[in-house]
């Protein structure tokens, strides 16, 4: 069995709405063989992410970055997850009001350090999530799930 890792910062509606959309991905009937585990931002640890096998991630843009919550989860796990996570696979989502270009530059810079795995490129919505955006969220979910399990 492996293990797919959501952390996630959902301070809102919208993230709210994106969070569980990915998550019902992840969880999807198509899949066998993959247990899903969430943890918010500000609890995940580098014990969390040595022991699951792929990721994905989750913040709102603030100020031009990643949620502050988001970048502290990267701070904690960076070096001590380093040397055994290399080319683990990963998804991530974001949400800004306008615009998540620096943030989706952030993401991809500290998940190059790390050396992970981008299975898409980072989702970024901007504005209400619609239907389309959350079956993209949806499919995010279920595509990092399908690269850890059994399709
Ligand atoms: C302090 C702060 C800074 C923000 N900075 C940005 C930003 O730089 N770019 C952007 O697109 N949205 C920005 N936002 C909007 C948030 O991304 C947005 O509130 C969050 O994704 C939740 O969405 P919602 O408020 O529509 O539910 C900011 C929000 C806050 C509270």
């Amino acid at each position: 069995m492996k293990t797919l890792l959501i952390v996630h910062h959902t301070p809102s509606p919208s993230l709210r709405a994106m969070y569980e959309a990915v998550r019902a991905g992840a969880g999807t009937d198509e899949v066998e063989g993959v247990r899903v585990e969430a943890r918010a931002a500000l609890t995940a640890s580098p014990v969390d992410v040595l022991a699951a096998d792929g990721y994905l991630l989750g913040s709102p843009v603030n100020l031009g970055y990643l949620s502050g919550a988001l970048k502290h989860f990267f701070d904690q796990v960076y070096y001590p997850c380093l040397d055994e996570t290399a080319r683990r696979p990963f998804g991530a989502y974001l949400h800004g009001n306008n615009d998540a270009t620096g943030a989706v530059r952030a993401l991809e810079s500290i998940t190059t350090g790390l050396r992970w795995r981008a299975v898409r490129p980072p989702l970024a919505i901007t504005g209400e999530p619609g239907k389309a955006d959350l079956e993209s969220c949806w499919e995010l979910g279920a595509t990092v799930a399908a690269e850890l399990g059994d399709v």
